[in-house]
């Protein structure tokens, strides 16, 4: 009986019949999770499909989306049926229903039909809310404050009433501000987000946030509460690069049960003042003054009669925009692992992982004690509290009490440390007095890798913690020292990785845009975005690359068109820019910052220096930039484009190979970054391929070690992997003796490096004026580790076609790498084990995979939940090493002797 009904389920398996209901596990509206203030007339939607059984694909969906949460009864407020639409499209659906009305919640939801007749149910009810959808709807006005001399954060308040009588239906509050502002609500903060507005390009693009306030507000009497600082806008870091006054603009907007509504906005009946916040800058920190506290200031029955006026400002509300991408929120909070006096006699505390947040005080003083918090994130050789390599940034909180129990975070400033250094405590500082907090974008962490070897595990933590520190709005090359900007540089080169490792779709969308904004009329690309350095720099290789690099991975990670789309115009810019200043094509001109850290010695009589040729560089990016705008041109439908930017990438590199290569196949300059290029961006004769990557090999073997910098650095060992080198490239990742990524992990990093060498073997730190221990360039190397050791890759962008494919080596006997895609959770997660090599793979529904597995034929596997004969009928083929394993959705566990 047994036996029958195995066979019997057998049958079903391979017959298509299932008795496994789909259900919706996950949902987004434009790739957010109930995003509030969208402004978009065609939202797209994305869900992901769970089943217990094996090879689902969806077949077709059905969506409704309305104003009322009973989607199903209040059949009047539907905005959007679909219908029942035969597809397997799960991703990126477009709203096609009624016009969106602006300031509105939608309900929706989605049920989907199976490959093997199953129907889910419908999804739980998720929404989104539109935005004002037009900055006509803008009826308040910028309002600012009479600057006082050395303050730079001013307090705006209104006291409102709502209609007492009426029930409110809903409020919410769009609010923005040239400058960085925190809004509260009857004493209350609004919203847990911080450093509003965020950075973008300001003269052509300021996002504003908004707020449910419906169960917040008062009936009756309320006062809202803004202060305003200097934050981006016109902080230090702007480099007085955008306006040179301060303002806020915000409009509460009420609607009562009855129809009726009310609308509270900044005009100059607002109220304003200095207070307690003397500066909050970026770099420096705060100075918080407890004497001038203003208790209530934020609340009904204040008496504001000695605060002045607002002052109306004429500015344009036309750059003002919603925000689509994930606003910066606190993370997570570490305690003191240590504290202790160093030799100097400093007190110092130990939250043992550096990061990028500020520390949370609790505190009982005499009225007038001051305290400060200086932060580093290094101790030097002698164990003393280490500040010279942030450089001008004072990155210090200053707190004067008040004489009771007091709590301090400040508001427009973050630090990047580890140790804290305490002053003004006459005894050592208590451990439950101080709290580390993260502050970063608040992106879902999408991917997880770990192995058998616990330098590497330490590596990823590095990697992971170097993203969060830098994700703060805009990709940055660093969180501490008086930099903090977005370096294009190094958001190119991290940006493949990013994804891996965290959902940045959203994040680098809005990054590109400002980058598009902040583009110079002739197509040249700024080296910071948002721009705020001269235009000398603009247009180095391998920074301003970042125009096509950036958008062409993230297309490929979330396999989203759109921001091909978006940022079209912007990548055929900047490559049009690049055939008007090069020579005949050849890229030999302009300023290049090169393989910037590469490896160099101070004293380099032996020359072992490994210095490339800044034009062989900027020829592989212009070549490698003509073939991502030719590869979006076809994706996009524009035939003459592909087809005049695919000869472009021919002429650029015949180019290269008349200026570069001489007829033996020696590049002009023999370093690994020349090696790694071009073969990267396959700017050689397929017979000059092995020639170069040996000469690749030898240098690392010359050598011992990697020679890269930022530049070379991604993509050395996918190159030593594609061209049949993997025992190198396992070389190179598990080396612990400097340079390489293991040598910081045994010295103790906790994130990535700037420089192969920021801490010298002998203790001493290498030019602190750019040393930053937090600095993710070098931590490109994580998309290997998910791409070669756990072995996931996209074939079809966005994952619905995608490898598995480990590449195991270096004696990591296993390796797990998982990443959440829009269709759900892949993950390749592999030991090797008395010669037994063993995979645990998840394949998520409507996507398939090709499984590569060491072995020649398939009679070498096992599947637990196959026999052989079910194996035997799986789609399969073998190629010179593997045997590849064609499958569909499904969690699968494959044995074979290795
Ligand atoms: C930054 C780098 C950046 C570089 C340009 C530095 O100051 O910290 O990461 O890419 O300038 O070379």
């Amino acid at each position: 009986m047994k036996r029958i009904f195995v066979l019997f389920l057998v049958a079903a398996f391979f017959s298509g019949l299932s008795f496994c209901q789909p259900y919706i596990d996950q949902v987004f509206t434009e790739n957010l999770t109930n995003p509030i203030g969208l402004d978009c007339q065609t939202p797209r939607f994305t869900w992901i499909i769970k089943s217990a059984d094996r090879q689902v694909m969806q077949s077709a969906y059905e969506l409704r989306v309305g104003i009322s949460k009973d989607l199903a009864k209040e059949t009047k407020s539907i905005a959007w049926e679909s219908g029942r639409i035969d597809s397997e499209n799960s991703v990126y659906v477009k709203y096609n229903g009624d016009d969106l009305l602006a300031g509105t919640r939608y309900f929706w939801q989605v049920r989907i039909w199976d490959n093997k007749r199953n129907v889910s149910d419908w999804s739980d009810i998720a929404w989104f809310q539109t935005g004002l959808m037009s900055h006509q709807g803008w009826k308040a006005a910028w309002i600012s404050a009479e600057p006082v001399d050395n303050i730079n954060a001013y307090y705006f308040r209104k006291d409102f009433r709502t209609d007492g009588s009426k029930k409110i239906l809903k409020a919410s509050a769009y609010i923005t501000a040239k400058g960085m502002y925190e809004a509260s609500i009857n004493g209350k903060r609004m919203g847990d987000l911080f450093f509003t507005p965020g950075w973008t390009s300001y003269n052509n693009r300021i996002q504003y946030q908004v707020y449910d306030l419906t169960t917040v507000l008062n009936s009756g009497e309320n006062t809202f509460g803004i202060i305003l600082g200097e934050g981006w806008y016109k902080g230090r870091i702007s480099r007085k690069h955008y306006g040179s006054e301060l303002a806020v603009i915000a409009q509460l907007y009420i609607e009562y049960e009855d129809g009726s509504s009310e609308l509270i906005i900044t005009d100059d009946s607002w109220k304003t003042t200095n207070g307690p916040i003397i500066i909050s800058d970026i770099y420096d920190g705060e100075i918080y003054d407890s004497s001038l506290e203003m208790p209530g200031w934020n609340n009904r029955g204040y008496d504001d009669s000695s605060w002045s006026l607002a002052e109306l400002k004429n500015f344009s509300k036309k750059e003002i925009i919603s925000s689509d991408s994930e606003p910066v929120r606190k993370q997570e909070q570490l305690k003191p692992i240590d504290i202790f006096e160093t030799p100097r006699g400093e007190k110092v505390i130990d939250f043992g992982q550096n990061l990028v947040g500020w520390v949370k005080l609790k505190i009982n003083g005499a009225k007038g004690d001051t305290i400060i918090l200086s932060h580093a994130e290094v101790l030097d050789k002698d164990g003393n509290f280490y500040t010279e390599n942030l450089r001008g940034a004072k990155a210090r909180n200053i707190y004067i009490l008040n004489g009771e129990d007091q709590e301090f975070e400040p508001h427009f400033t973050w630090q990047g440390f580890r140790y804290v250094k305490v002053e003004g405590l006459l005894d050592m500082p208590e451990a439950e007095n101080f709290l580390a907090c993260a502050l970063y974008s608040d992106m879902e962490q999408s991917g997880k890798f770990s192995t058998s070897n616990d330098d590497i595990n330490q590596l990823q933590q590095n990697i992971l913690w170097g993203q969060k520190g830098n994700f703060i709005d805009v990709p940055t090359d660093c969180p501490q020292r008086d930099e903090r900007l977005g370096w294009t540089g190094d958001a190119q080169a991290f940006a493949s990785t990013a994804a891996y490792n965290m959902h940045v779709h959203n994040f680098f969308a809005k990054w590109l845009k400002d980058l598009a904004a902040d583009q110079f009329e002739d197509g040249n690309v700024p080296v910071v975005i948002p721009h705020v350095l001269g235009k000398s720099t603009a247009g180095s290789a391998g920074w301003s690359d970042a125009a096509t690099i950036v958008p062409w991975n993230i297309y490929q990670a979330y396999g989203d068109i759109k921001i091909l789309e978006d940022q079209y115009a912007s990548m055929k810019a900047w490559v049009d820019y690049l055939v008007e200043i090069s020579n005949d094509l050849l890229r030999n001109n302009g300023f290049h910052f090169g393989d910037w850290l590469f490896y160099s010695q101070d004293d380099d009589n032996g020359g072992r220096s490994a210095v490339t040729d800044k034009s062989l560089m900027a020829q592989c990016f212009f070549a490698n930039s003509a073939r991502i705008v030719a590869s979006a041109a076809g994706i996009l439908g524009k035939k003459e484009d592909h087809d005049f930017y695919s000869q472009l990438l021919t002429d650029i590199k015949s180019v290269f190979f008349k200026e570069f290569v001489t007829p033996n196949g020696q590049l002009v300059s023999n370093t690994q970054t020349a090696y790694v290029l071009a073969l990267y961006f396959d700017m050689l004769p397929e017979e000059f391929r092995e020639v170069a990557a040996e000469r690749l090999v030898k240098s690392i073997n010359d050598y011992g070690h990697i020679t890269t910098g930022f530049l070379g650095t991604p993509y050395i060992n996918h190159v030593l992997t594609s061209e049949g080198y993997l025992d190198t490239a396992y070389m190179l990742l598990l080396r612990d003796k400097y340079p390489s990524w293991l040598y910081p992990v045994r010295k103790g990093a906790t994130t990535i490096w700037e420089r192969w060498n920021g801490i010298k073997t002998d203790g001493t730190f290498q030019y602190p004026s750019m040393n930053s221990f937090n600095h993710y360039a070098y931590g490109a190397i994580g998309d290997w580790m998910y791409k070669v050791v756990a072995g996931i890759n996209p074939t079809k962008p966005g994952y619905k076609e995608f490898i598995i494919k480990p590449q195991p080596g270096g004696g990591i006997s296993s390796a797990c790498g998982e990443l959440n895609t829009y269709y759900g959770l892949i993950k390749s997660d592999w030991k090797i084990e008395d010669d037994i090599f063993m995979i645990n793979i998840e394949v998520p529904v409507n996507t398939s995979a090709a499984v590569y597995l060491p072995a020649l034929s398939i009679d070498q596997v096992e599947e637990s939940g196959l026999n052989k004969k079910e194996m035997m009928k799986m789609d399969y083929f073998v190629n010179d090493d593997y045997l590849v394993l064609k499958i569909a959705s499904g969690s699968y566990h494959f044995r074979l002797k290795y």
